[in-house]
């Protein structure tokens, strides 16, 4: 009796044949007949027989339907409709009851006998495994019962879930769809933690809904919802709506394989995704072996296409008929033991939507020429004619295109809503900031990342704090983007506060990764490691920053940055140290012990004094141990040795990817976050473009104070640096280390002394005395041993033969000029000073009493090579030494006794226009200036 239902409907008669004389017509045209008659009945009259034969003869077979379900089915056909609003689909997701059931239509298993499934647990469900060799048209199949919920469901009844092993596939094709949440398709490394949290949390935070509206399972809370615009008094209603999940895992057997973390997960999915309303549909090619006991119980439904071969398909529904299926499409639905089992057709919906007439009939347009062997030879074919290359080729719209169409489209004009995703697409390689405005008050919290949060199924924004999140490091390997994650930092920092608020000070190591932000009106200055005079200063003005600070807490009696603005009312600017490239520092850098030392201070105390350091590095042993315990914040970016992740995120660090940006902080658990690109741009040059641009126009509009530069002074300095150049004053040089201008007052009793290296400083010298005193009106007297001082203009000048040979005359004349009364001013300039001394049979003693006799109309200029008067065995050093004040001198620094140099000073080797100015004890380096700067030499 049960072999009857598989009949095709066709067949109008049924009979059943016992032996040749005993049969019975059980049934015609539908009715019941059991008639009994003779199969074979005796015939006495044998022509007869002939005659009956012949007259059958003449009769043509007319073929019926030869088998009732069709080679093929299209998609809309299996719903016997030409366009896709016949489908009626908004009346369709009104009467659905989801509570009942989830049936969808897979094809048709006779001529326009629909074939049903229905996942409901109470039904087929609730889940399934699906088999199908390759080419079976598995996928197409998915695809098929998918669109079917989707016809038939809201999105607030049905969800769909792809976990898609290598990409592509139903995942792609399905995406459109409003009931689509998403898809798990990147499931190498990364992926799998990812999409087993969100899973997870799915589950979750479903029994977390049902304990909260005290039902047990999705039909009680999607009750409670649907009933939420008629309340009952004292029932709490759902304002959610949480669709059944079909969660579809194509190629599941290679999931398996690949990622068996996953097996774990979807056991604990099949065993209670019953009341939650979360079904499996495993996809896979053999089925042989690849479920789990509890998967296997839990899936009453197996659907089996075209299968390999008899094993495989007996392993799935218990018979062998999969592996004789030729067409593809075709298969059995198998349910529990024998509740169904039937062969179908399902509808493909990659055929052309032509709604409102069949396609258009191809006519072969082709022409052969038929040779003497009867050959045909092509002369002529339409398709290979050359249309326009420009024109894509128009591909006609698929059905199941129309129908994703008119689905969403019906979706669009209705009041469902979208029930959350359960996991969000995976965090996109390039995000731009979001725009952060100036206010009126220091805000030290910006965005810097987005946050993948996959167990709260959420991507929130990753805030940096300064105040919280204070000292912070950034690793990263080489090109991963420690230096763009610092310029987000500082331009959202700039951007929303003004530089009244905050000042930030660049020591780039790396390779000019801060260079774009050097022009920001927040920024005091930039300095490179190899800049050894600027760096020093930076590090010095740090260094200070944090005393002057200190003494100055100290002085309200407050104890940081917070209690003394309340205090005094009055707010300090934030001073953020940003360092990029740390570890270039060598440890083999003689400075790196002092560097280490000032940093070391800045982390332990610079956070009460609102001195901040935001440091990276390309690896975690580059900064020492001591350093990283006072570093609160730890940020991790692609490292290529995995275990400098471990020690910076700790044992639960996530798998890491290999994108520029990305990485991880550990804040309640370890996050994965796509730190944000500076601005919005299509590409690095535009994006540096754009920052520039938006630089220049903060550094334009901010009229108000600015943190200092660094002073700077270079090798080289001109007269004309000294901008109102002042006739009346002897300008000595810039000051290296505040590039201030230094001057020397003439006529105050005071020589000046300057001791050169050698001769070409000497001779340097010269020019610069002339270069100052060539408007000078009184008399210069030029006493020049040496011979080199030929530019600078005199009154009179005594060469090195008239002191030799004359020099009581000079020694006299020397004499006469110091007492002399002479009211006008003159300068008397000494060129080669220990030589004339001795050649005058003057002591340094008696000297330097001469000069202290000397009135103030006369200046004196000494000079001489340093090396004559520095030595320590020189007589002459001490009396100068002791007292003489403005000497400028240069030279060999290590075999001298005329101050007190470090180690470090007396190594130092001196630029031409290079001296120190020992003056009142305090000593500087100077610049002295050069006509035309001196750049070409
Ligand atoms: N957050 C990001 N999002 C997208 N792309 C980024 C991001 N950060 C960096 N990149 C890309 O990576 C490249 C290298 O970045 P960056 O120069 O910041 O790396 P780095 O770690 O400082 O490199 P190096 O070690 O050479 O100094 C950038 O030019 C950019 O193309
Ligand atoms: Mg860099």
């Amino acid at each position: 009796k049960e072999d009857k239902k598989l009949l095709p409907e066709t067949v109008t008669a049924l009979v059943e044949i016992k032996n040749q004389t005993a049969g019975i017509l059980v049934q015609s045209n539908g009715k019941i007949m059991e008639q009994l008659f003779k199969p074979y009945p005796e015939v006495e009259d044998k022509e007869g027989y002939e005659i009956l034969l012949r007259q059958l003869g003449a009769l043509t077979h007319m073929e019926v339907e030869k088998n009732a379900i069709p080679e093929r089915l299209s998609l809309l056909e299996q719903y016997m409709v030409e366009r896709t609003e016949e489908l009626n689909i908004s009346e369709r997701w009104a009467q659905a009851q989801p509570n009942k059931s989830i049936q969808s239509m897979i094809g048709w298993k006779g001529a326009r006998e629909p074939s049903y499934w229905d996942l409901h647990e109470q039904v087929h469900g609730p889940h399934a495994i699906v088999g199908g060799t390759s080419g079976s048209g598995k996928s197409e199949f998915l695809t098929t019962y998918l669109m079917g919920l989707a016809i038939n469901f809201s999105p607030e009844d049905i969800g769909m879930l792809i976990i898609d092993w290598k990409g592509g596939g139903i995942a792609h094709t399905l995406s459109d769809l409003p009931h689509f949440m998403g898809a798990i398709t990147n499931l190498d490394g990364a992926g799998t933690a990812r999409a087993l949290a969100s899973i997870n949390a799915e589950l979750k935070k479903r029994q977390a809904l049902f304990n909260t509206y005290g039902v047990n399972n999705i039909n009680g809370y999607m009750k409670l919802y649907r009933e939420r615009h008629h309340p009952r008094e004292g029932v709490l209603y759902p304002r959610e709506a949480l669709p059944h999940l079909i969660l579809v895992s194509d190629e599941f057997a290679e999931l398996k394989e690949n990622v068996p973390e996953f097996l774990t997960e979807l056991t604990s999915v099949a065993r209670i995704g019953r009341s939650l309303g979360v079904h499996l549909i495993l996809a896979t090619q053999k089925p042989d072996g690849v479920v789990n006991d509890q998967i296997d119980a839990n899936s009453k439904s197996k659907v089996a296409l075209k299968m390999s071969d008899e094993n495989n398909s007996r392993a799935l529904i218990k018979t062998v008929d999969a592996a004789h299926i030729s067409t593809a499409g075709r298969g059995y639905l198998r349910v529990g033991e024998s509740e169904l089992y039937e062969l179908f057709q399902s509808g493909y919906g990659g055929v052309a939507y032509t709604p409102g007439g069949a396609e258009e009939e191809i006519k072969d347009e082709r022409i052969y020429a038929i040779n003497e062997l009867g050959q045909a030879e092509l002369l002529y074919d339409p398709r290979e004619e050359v249309v326009d290359q420009e024109k894509e080729k128009e591909e006609p719209e698929s059905q199941l295109s129309a129908v994703i169409k008119s689905i969403k489209a019906v979706f669009e004009a209705s009041d469902y809503q979208k029930p959350q995703q359960p996991w969000l697409p995976n965090l996109p390689e390039k995000i731009a900031t979001p725009m952060v405005k100036v206010g009126n008050e220091r805000r030290l919290k910006i965005p810097l990342g987005l946050l993948d949060i996959p167990s709260a199924q959420r991507q929130d924004v990753y805030n940096f704090d300064l105040d919280e999140h204070s000292h912070t490091v950034i690793f990263s390997s080489p090109g991963f983007g420690k230096s763009t994650t610092l310029q987000t930092l500082v331009m959202n920092l700039a951007r929303q506060n003004t530089p009244e608020h905050l000042h930030f000070n660049l020591l780039d190591f790396g390779t000019n990764g801060l260079l774009p932000l050097k022009n920001l009106p927040h920024v005091a200055d930039m300095v490179m490691l190899e800049e050894e005079e600027k760096l020093s200063k930076m590090l010095g003005r740090i260094s200070s920053a944090l005393v002057t600070r200190k003494a100055l807490f100290k002085a309200e009696g407050v104890a940081n940055l917070t209690q003394y603005e309340s205090k005094t009312k009055e707010q300090l600017p934030i001073l953020v140290n940003v360092l990029d490239a740390y570890d270039n520092l060598t440890p083999q850098d003689k400075r790196k012990d002092a560097i280490d030392e000032l940093l070391m201070q800045v982390l332990r105390e610079g956070q009460a004094l609102g001195i901040y350091l935001v440091l990276t590095a390309g690896r975690y042993n580059g900064i020492r141990m001591n350093m990283m315990a006072n570093i609160q914040t730890k940020l991790a970016l692609f490292l290529n040795e995995d275990s400098d992740l471990g020690s910076i995120i700790g044992r639960e660090k996530l798998e890491q990817v290999e994108v520029q940006g990305r990485g991880q902080v550990k804040l309640e658990q370890a996050l994965s976050v796509q730190i944000y690109l500076p601005a919005q741009a299509e590409n690095e040059a535009q994006l540096l473009e754009m920052l520039e641009h938006e630089i220049k126009l903060m550094d334009e509009a901010w009229t108000g104070v600015r943190p200092e530069r660094i002073p700077m002074v270079g090798e080289h300095v001109d007269f004309e640096q000294f901008e109102t150049f002042d006739k009346e004053k002897f300008y000595l040089g810039l000051n290296k280390s505040d590039a201030q201008p230094v001057t020397f007052e003439l006529f105050k009793g005071q020589p000046l002394t300057l001791l050169s290296s050698n001769k070409k400083q000497t001779l340097f010298l010269g020019e610069f005395i002339a270069e100052q005193l060539a408007d000078f009106e009184g008399d210069i007297i030029k006493i020049d041993f040496i011979g080199n001082l030929t530019d600078v203009p005199s009154s009179l000048a005594i060469g090195k033969e008239e002191i030799t040979k004359q020099s009581v005359d000079v020694r006299e004349a020397l004499g006469a000029l110091t007492i002399s009364q002479k009211e006008e001013q003159r300068i008397v300039i000494l060129n080669g000073l220990s030589q004339i001394l001795a050649k005058l049979q003057v002591t340094a003693e008696a000297f330097i009493e001469l000069l202290e006799e000397t009135n103030e109309n006369t200046q004196y200029i000494l000079l001489d090579l340093f090396n004559n008067i520095g030595s320590p065995m020189n007589l002459m050093t001490k009396a100068i030494k002791e007292n003489l004040q403005h000497i400028l001198f240069a030279g060999d620094m290590q075999s001298q006794a005329l101050v007190d140099l470090s180690m470090e000073e007396r190594k130092r080797k001196f630029a031409l226009q290079e001296m120190f100015y020992l003056n009142d004890e305090s000593l500087n380096m100077l610049v002295l200036p050069r006509k035309g700067g001196g750049e070409d030499e």
